[in-house]
């Protein structure tokens, strides 16, 4: 050693040039890097019969190939992908000094436990941290400094966090995505606190014990770059000023206290590319009109609120629609079905609708799940057995009469079926599918009869 390093000094061009050759032959791992993953892997606890990564962390393999491990081009470990591994109590703060140039670091999915390890926040090229998913609680120091002034990507979501949102998160800057859900994170928090963030891409506070308070006009609706704001159960009383977001694609106001009309200035943010939203849970009463639905919506929750008259005609896109729990008092559109034909799922349980079921539904041939129970609904079942990926379909407790089509039986993914709490008559079809439901998903019909039911048909029910 006392020879070689001299030597490299004097020929400064030959060690580039060995660095050269490692960067075009393989990353191959420094001695320091190798030892550095040695001592962290020996210092965590983790259950080896569920580990698939640490586990095989082994001195005679070349570190930069092991498991969750990225090296750059010079050997240095730039990512540390420990997700899912059953890693166990806590993080020490000697474990990371080696490790200088790593830039994202994941113990997701674990089982970390005590307070957040505060070493891994002195990691001075961290751009990326995620702990969620893990067992990490208690109150966080309002003394914790971030060393990296570059770090935009942190996950504590899915912990047992308590107190206010911690102080030094507020001092990074350089934050574009900042995932602090499902904690218990407490105290009322101002929206306009995280106006400060220019990048903010995707900002998550849903499911803590927040108070999150709104401002018109305020420094939160500057952020231009606002990708997904999810803001579920935070005491939400009123929508959040959005209208200049024109990049977001995802909000979540779910579980809130939001009432009056949904104004229609709402379906116009993000410029049109809306993709997700998530309204459930609140006051709402209606929908403000004219509005016109995105195009390019794909999931709509307007599940449990208050909404009255028309029922919205969705746009063509929606894949996952909910409108169950409201009270529309009114009938499903005529077409309704034909705009339905690339919805998976559609439920409109238990929100007063009256009138029939449009024949229109055998258009929405890609649904799998259609819930239209606990209504009003009269007339006959459609003829909808064209809809082969159909795989739950309940219209238990309307008023519906009629039979059961015999082309049901055709529904050949029918797994779940619920007819319940009718007037419907005659014999239940006697296909195979739906020889396996029980008496639970035909009782309180009198008029049905035939297996599974005990009742059987008379003479000129057959
Ligand atoms: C976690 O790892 C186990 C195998 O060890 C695997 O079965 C499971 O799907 C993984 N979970 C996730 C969320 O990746
Ligand atoms: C380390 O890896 C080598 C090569 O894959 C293997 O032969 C050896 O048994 C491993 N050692 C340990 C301790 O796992
Ligand atoms: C939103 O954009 C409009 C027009 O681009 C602008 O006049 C207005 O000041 C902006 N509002 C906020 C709160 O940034
Ligand atoms: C909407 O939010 C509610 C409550 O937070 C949740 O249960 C539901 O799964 C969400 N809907 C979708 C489609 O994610
Ligand atoms: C189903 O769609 C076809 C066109 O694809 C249309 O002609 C027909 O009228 C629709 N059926 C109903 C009942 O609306
Ligand atoms: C059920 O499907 C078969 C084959 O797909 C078809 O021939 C038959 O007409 C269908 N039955 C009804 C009642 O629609
Ligand atoms: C169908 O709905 C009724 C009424 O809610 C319920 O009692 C019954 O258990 C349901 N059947 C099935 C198969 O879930």
């Amino acid at each position: 050693m006392s020879v070689q390093i001299p030597s490299c000094l004097l020929f400064v061009s030959f060690c580039l040039f060995l660095f050269g050759l490692h960067t075009t032959v393989s990353a191959q791992c420094l001695s320091d890097q190798k030892s550095s993953l040695l001592s962290l892997k020996k210092a965590l606890t983790f259950d080896s019969s569920h580990s698939t990564k640490l586990v095989g962390w082994n001195q005679s393999v070349e570190c930069c190939t092991w498991g969750g491990v990225t090296c750059d081009e010079t050997g240095h470990v730039i990512v540390l992908d420990l997700r899912n591994e059953s890693i166990s109590g806590g993080i020490k703060s000697s474990q990371w000094k080696g490790l200088n140039r790593l830039e994202f670091l994941s113990f997701g999915d674990n089982f970390l436990s005590g307070n957040l390890p505060e070493s891994l926040l002195q990691i001075p090229s961290l751009l990326g941290l995620d702990l969620s998913n893990n067992k990490l609680s208690g109150r966080i120091s309002k003394l914790i400094r971030v060393s990296s002034n570059k770090l935009y990507n942190l996950d504590l979501s899915s912990n047992s966090f308590q107190g206010s949102i911690p102080e030094f998160v507020f001092k990074i800057p350089t934050i574009s995505t900042l995932t602090l859900s499902k904690n218990k994170f407490s105290g009322s928090v101002d929206l306009d606190v995280f106006g400060k963030f220019k990048d903010l891409y995707a900002l998550d506070l849903s499911y803590n014990d927040l108070t999150v308070i709104v401002n018109e006009r305020g420094s939160f609706s500057s952020l231009t770059k606002l990708n997904s704001l999810m803001l579920a159960s935070c005491k939400l009383q009123k929508i959040p000023d959005i209208k200049n977001h024109t990049r977001l694609m995802m909000l979540d106001l779910s579980v809130n206290e939001l009432k009056g009309e949904i104004p229609s200035w709402i379906w116009q943010v993000g410029n049109g590319y809306l993709r997700f939203m998530n309204l459930s849970h609140n006051h709402f009463s209606g929908l403000q009109k004219p509005y016109t639905f995105p195009f390019l919506l794909d999931v709509l929750d307007l599940h449990s609120n208050e909404l009255k008259g028309d029922i919205p005609v969705p746009p063509r896109r929606v894949y996952n629609l909910d409108y169950s729990n409201n009270k529309f008092g009114s009938s499903i559109p005529v077409d309704f079905g034909n705009v339905l034909r690339s919805t998976l799922t559609f439920s409109i349980s238990n929100s007063k609708v009256v009138g029939v079921i449009p024949e229109s539904l055998r258009n929405a041939t890609s649904l799998r799940v259609l819930d239209l129970s606990r209504n009003g609904l009269t007339g006959s079942i459609p003829l909808i057995g064209n809809l082969k990926d159909l795989q739950s379909l309940d219209l238990s407790v309307n008023k519906l009469t009629g039979r059961i089509p015999e082309q049901l039986t055709n529904l050949t993914s029918l797994s779940f079926l619920n007819v319940s709490y009718n007037h419907l008559s005659g014999r239940i079809p006697q296909g195979s599918r739906f020889q396996a439901f029980t008496e639970l998903s035909y009782k309180g019909n009198d008029g049905l009869c035939g297996p599974p039911l005990k009742k059987t048909c008379g003479k000129r029910m057959s």
